[in-house]
């Protein structure tokens, strides 16, 4: 059982436009021949932020265009909010606030021995990071530059530096890379 980050990213650093926008990403890959299918079939939680959270429902309809309903995930997702949201229809949300450690043992048990998913965004994967609980990075890195946009990980990881574990290329415009990150440089 891993807590993963599983992101896609611009080549400069940036998950999504400073305006939240990923339209630069969509034309960059077919979800069928990514990753996605394997990793998200051993996801047993996920774990969003706000923003995240507000970009699906603003983006509903894409997401109904591509997967038939508004809410893709069947797994119980935590959104990490400090204001009261809506829910969407269909899906399993538990809304939380504060230390990421306070709801871990819960996404954890609720997991069922499967990985845990923080889909972002960058700094609640940084949370994660801070503290201790984020296992692996997994990264989609596209064939482009936004200039600025939202970060994918604001964080200083030196030493000791992640561990790079594999690499794949997706054609021309797409590299998936994986990293560990060494959990016991952070105790
Ligand atoms: N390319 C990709 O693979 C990918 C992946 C994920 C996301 N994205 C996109 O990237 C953007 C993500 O934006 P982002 O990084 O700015 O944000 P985000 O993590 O989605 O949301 C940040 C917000 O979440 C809330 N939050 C985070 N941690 C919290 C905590 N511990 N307790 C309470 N509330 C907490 C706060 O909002 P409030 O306090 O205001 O509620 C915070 O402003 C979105 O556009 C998203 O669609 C892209």
């Amino acid at each position: 059982m891993k807590t993963q980050y599983y992101a896609a990213t611009s080549l400069d650093g940036f998950i999504a436009t400073e305006d939240d926008s990923l339209d630069w990403l969509f034309p960059l890959g077919e979800v069928g021949q990514s990753s996605y299918p394997e990793f998200i079939a051993e996801v047993g939680a996920l774990a969003m932020g706000a923003t995240t959270y507000e970009w699906m429902m603003r983006n509903a309809d894409k997401v109904i265009a591509e997967v038939g309903s508004a809410w893709p995930y069947r797994q119980p997702t935590w959104i990490f909010t400090s204001r009261k949201l809506p829910a969407i229809e269909g899906a399993d949300l538990r809304f939380a606030s504060g230390d990421v450690r306070s709801v871990y043992a819960d996404m954890q048990a609720a997991a069922g021995g499967k990985n845990i998913w923080v889909v972002g965004g960058g700094d609640l994967a940084g949370q994660f990071y801070d503290a201790g609980l984020l296992d692996e990075l997994i990264l989609q890195v596209g064939s482009v530059t936004l200039g600025k946009g939202r970060p994918l990980f604001p964080r200083r990881v030196l030493s000791p530096v992640l561990s790079l574990t594999s690499m794949r290329q997706m054609g021309t415009s797409m590299a998936e890379l994986r990293y560990d990150v060494h959990k016991a440089a952070l105790k």
